[in-house]
């Protein structure tokens, strides 16, 4: 089979990652894809930025535009509203599948990507923009699709998470704690988008869209972030028995007329000490979701950092390629010929 061309829009925290793994795990990308995945080129905003030596400068280029169009499958990884939006629908448009982890344009205008993905026949796959690497996009879009879910409940900020918890545990103030959050690569572009909740409320609409099959905008969340809280905050939390939190809610409710709709908000919230929410510490992430079926499910995880967010960006990429391979088919059992299979003496 021909190889798919591949192009990677960013090459920063996450798209480095990407990157580094589509290099050196080529051969074992294209036993499970069945076709070789051809890195053909990273847009980036600079040309003499230092990148990590695995990048190969000559695939670098400034004409994004140029680029998507020469691509069986796009992974925009650059983050923000412009140009991120046009050069996905150009994708779309020209009949590539896209895999995105930019969750504040999927809040802001999911609907008429999807619509463009529907209008292409093409893939629109985006596990990366929630809870990094955890998997929950898929189970709530796909698995939960026959069921009713009642509530979703989460830490799905790895940055706020990170902070909240230093502050806690090594008395950081929340702006050293915040610094090294951005160091470790947690953080977005903007800082603010973490700790004023922008970027959890971008999440939990994201998230309540599809566990409800309706449409939650970025401004339907009912948002506070944690600039407010002080060390004394978090003191007085760990004195009466509690930690503090950004929790992302969805849920279910009904109106004082009878209406039912959903509720959706981001705010500092007192967890219990032994409720297990209290204890995903760093920046670890955890999705709770209430269903009617299914009763409560729980998933945990890495919910920021360029190595664990690529794991959601590949799973997504060797999806579309497979379906793209397959003609649209839908996912495979993956075939894995070298690894051997072993006797428990062995191991
Ligand atoms: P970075 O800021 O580290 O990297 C962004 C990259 O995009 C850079 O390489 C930058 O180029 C490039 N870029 C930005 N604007 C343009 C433009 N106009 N034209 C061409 N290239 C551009 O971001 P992250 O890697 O942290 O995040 C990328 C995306 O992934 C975002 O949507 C983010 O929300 C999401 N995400 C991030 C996670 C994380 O833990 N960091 C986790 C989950 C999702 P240059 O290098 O030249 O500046
Ligand atoms: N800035 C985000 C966070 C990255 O801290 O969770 C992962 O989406």
């Amino acid at each position: 089979r021909p190889p798919l061309r591949v192009a990677v829009l960013g090459c920063g925290v996450v798209g480095t990652e990407v990157v580094r793994r589509l290099v050196t795990e080529g051969d074992e990308l294209a036993a499970r894809v069945g076709t070789r995945l051809e890195l053909v080129g990273i847009a980036v905003r600079s040309l003499d930025a230092e990148r990590d030596e695995v990048v190969d400068r000559d695939l670098l280029t400034t004409d994004a535009d140029a680029l998507v169009r020469s691509a069986d499958v796009v992974v925009e990884l650059m983050g923000g509203i412009e140009p991120a939006r046009s050069l996905v629908l150009a994708a779309l448009g020209a009949g590539a599948c896209v895999v995105t982890a930019n969750k504040a344009l999927l809040a802001q205008d999911g609907p008429t990507l999807y619509a463009a993905a529907d209008a292409a026949g093409v893939d629109l796959y985006f596990e990366a923009a929630v809870a990094g690497a955890i998997p929950i996009v898929r189970p709530v879009r796909e698995s939960l699709a026959g069921d009713t879910v009642q509530r979703l409940l989460g830490i799905v900020n790895g940055t706020t998470n990170y902070v909240l918890d230093s502050m806690t545990t090594e008395g950081l103030d929340l702006e050293q704690a915040v610094k090294e959050a951005q160091a470790l690569g947690y953080a977005e572009a903007d800082p603010t988008a973490d700790v004023e909740g922008y970027d959890a409320a971008a999440k939990a609409a994201i998230l309540a869209s599809l566990a409800f099959h309706t449409r939650v905008a970025l401004d339907d969340v009912d948002r506070t972030g944690i600039t407010a809280l002080t060390a004394a905050d978090v003191a007085w939390a760990e004195r009466t028995g509690h930690v503090l939190k950004l929790l992302a809610v969805a849920e279910r409710a009904r109106t004082a007329e009878g209406r039912d709709g959903v509720l959706v908000r981001v705010q500092p919230t007192l967890v219990p000490a032994d409720h297990p929410l209290a204890g995903v510490r760093q920046a670890f992430n955890a999705v709770f979701v209430e269903a009617e079926a299914a009763g409560e499910l729980m998933f945990y995880g890495r919910g920021a950092g360029g190595a664990p967010t690529s794991s959601a960006v590949l799973g997504d990429l060797v999806s579309v390629a497979r379906h793209r391979v397959l003609g649209g088919k839908g996912p495979v059992e993956s075939s894995h010929a070298d690894l051997p299979v072993l006797d428990r003496g062995e191991a």
